[in-house]
């Protein structure tokens, strides 16, 4: 199992999102695990790294054909409508970087996933047999008896993510031999503890497979919107296994073995705690069927709720992601959910939280700083940077503070995907600096025109910029067009280049930002929200 159990080095970092499915337009649900990954790929690529981020859509199966029919237009019309006019301009709006974008309807990906189950098909890995069991379209998966809940009626059982009523399958098709895989899970568990992230999730999937795994049918014949298997043609793949090898397709399997050996295997698979067992268990055995390299991290988050139900567009509890955005502008929105609930965990989505959090911390504690900032050094210094005269105890005080922030966001937000710490770590550094302003006084330093207070004020206001600078490398990641906006007001660019090619291990090396820099006013970072409102 050594093969399994070591990672071959890659050179990219490599990310994925589930890849969604098109049944309905997109909600907040689906964007927060979006956000995570664009906000970790950037945070990378500000390390200096090859990153590679990719999402897609899940294209095939029964719910998405049910839901074309309902319409009166075929599947591919029904994909190609909502990837068009809903999924891919959200994305472009919640301004996610994508590299790529796949769409299991595309034969780059058909055509490898037919070579990859009939590779497992020659292998023995797969054969005919019969099910019959209960079943969810809204999960597209075969349900456990002991996990339904009772019904309307006797004979009702309801699916307990769902809610809806299970179907009865009774089939003929292939099976794909998980329950071989069991002890080959468990000891790749073992000997990658860091595989499946939080803890609880990683336990939930032990309890899980050490119980016997049974064999995973894998074709459908009583429907066609799928890919068919290559040697029987009355079948299409089961959707979920199509799926995931997404993850293998869009990087290049079987078409570009250079790229593929630069991408795989993936750095982190983000998943909803809904689908990990596809990503921790299923994934992992087709791979180890298939002979192919393990995924490093399958890390799972938990589910937005409203009022105790996860959100979803079956329960009509879906909120579209552009309700929020038009009252709150895009970059608090991608701060907001990540700082306001702890990745990993249920969090309740609520308007008063993101208003309150919006005004305290973005507008006040952030935004605030910066325009006071940028408009003394315009009013004292007629917007050029003045040096900092001197460098003592409170000005080394916010260096060290710098230092310690820098550090805590890279291992939170880089390393262990907690982005409500590492985020929470940078507004600690702003806290820090308006501190330091507030004990400085400079507003009344200014008053006064003896040397050593000119001194002082240059120093307390280059102090600040220089701080501000770190703040937008930073912030970049989460927010990054307030973070642009900074960096412009500064003036920072003429010096150290686009904000882009800041890097994280150099952002505390205190005073980078020049003397001399063209500070400007530029426009309010977080304007108050009545004025939003009303314009
Ligand atoms: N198509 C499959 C994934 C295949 S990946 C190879 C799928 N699609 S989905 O559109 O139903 O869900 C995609 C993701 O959105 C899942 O990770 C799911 O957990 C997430 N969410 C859907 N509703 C959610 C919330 N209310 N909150 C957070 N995430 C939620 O499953």
């Amino acid at each position: 199992m050594a093969a399994f159990a070591e990672h071959p080095s890659t050179d990219a970092y490599y990310v994925t999102t589930p890849i969604y499915y098109v049944n309905d337009r997109p909600h907040l649900g689906h964007a927060y695990t979006t956000v995570a990954g664009d906000v970790l790929t950037r945070w990378h690529r500000q390390r200096g790294e090859d990153v590679w981020y990719l999402t897609g859509t899940d294209e095939h199966g029964q719910k998405i054909l049910r839901t074309a029919e309902a319409h009166g237009v075929t599947p591919q019309e029904w994909c190609d409508r909502l990837v068009e006019e809903a999924w891919k301009p959200l994305w472009q709006h919640l301004e996610i970087a994508n590299d790529d974008f796949v769409r299991t309807t595309q034969a780059r990906h058909t055509d490898r996933v037919q070579e990859f189950v009939q590779d497992l098909y020659d292998k023995g890995e797969i054969y005919r047999g019969s099910y019959t069991g209960p079943y969810c379209v809204g999960c597209e998966e075969y349900k456990l008896p002991g996990e339904l809940l009772p019904g309307a009626g006797e004979d009702e059982k309801l699916c307990p993510v769902h809610k809806r009523p299970v179907e009865w399958l009774e089939e003929e098709n292939y099976f794909f031999k998980l329950s071989a895989y069991g002890p080959k899970l468990l000891e790749f568990y073992a000997a990658n503890p860091g595989f499946i992230q939080p803890a609880a999730a990683r336990n939930e999937v032990l309890r899980f497979v050490e119980q016997d795994l049974k064999d995973l049918s894998i074709s459908r014949s009583t429907f066609d919107w799928g890919v068919p298997l290559p040697w029987d043609d009355k079948h299409v793949l089961y959707v979920w296994v199509d799926a995931l090898q997404n993850y293998i397709t869009a990087a290049g399997y079987g078409a570009d073995p250079e790229r593929f050996a630069r991408l795989w295997p993936a750095s982190v698979h983000l998943v909803g705690k809904d689908i990990l067992r596809f990503h921790a268990v299923i994934w992992p055995a087709m791979l180890m069927a298939a002979g192919l390299p393990l995924p490093k991290r399958v890390v799972a988050n938990g589910w937005l709720m409203v009022g105790g139900e996860k959100m979803s567009k079956s329960n009509l509890t879906g909120i579209a992601p552009t309700d929020l955005t038009s009252h709150f502008g895009v970059d608090a929105y991608r701060y907001y959910f990540l700082r306001a609930i702890p990745f990993g965990t249920d969090g309740s989505f609520s308007w008063e939280d993101f208003t309150a959090r919006y005004t305290s911390e973005l507008a006040n504690d952030f935004g605030n700083l910066a325009s006071r900032a940028a408009a003394m050094v315009g009013k004292y210094y007629d917007g050029v940077l003045p040096a900092a005269a001197a460098h003592g105890e409170a000005e080394q005080a916010v260096a060290d503070a710098l230092v310690r922030a820098a550090e805590e966001a890279d291992r939170r937000i880089g390393e262990e995907l907690d982005f409500a710490g590492g985020i929470a770590a940078i507004f600690e550094f702003i806290k820090t600096v308006n501190g330091y302003l507030t004990a400085q006084e400079p507003w009344k330093v200014a008053r006064s025109t003896t040397e050593d207070d000119r001194a002082r004020l240059a120093t307390v206001l280059y102090t600040a910029a220089e701080a501000l600078r770190a703040t937008a490398v930073l912030l970049n990641p989460v927010m990054p067009a307030a973070a642009a906006e900074l960096w412009d007001s500064l003036g920072a660019e003429a010096a150290l280049g686009p904000l882009a090619d800041q890097r994280i291990a150099t952002v505390a090396d205190w005073g980078r930002l020049p003397a001399g820099a063209l500070v400007t006013k530029g426009d309010i970072l977080f304007p108050r929200l009545e004025e939003k409102t009303a314009s």
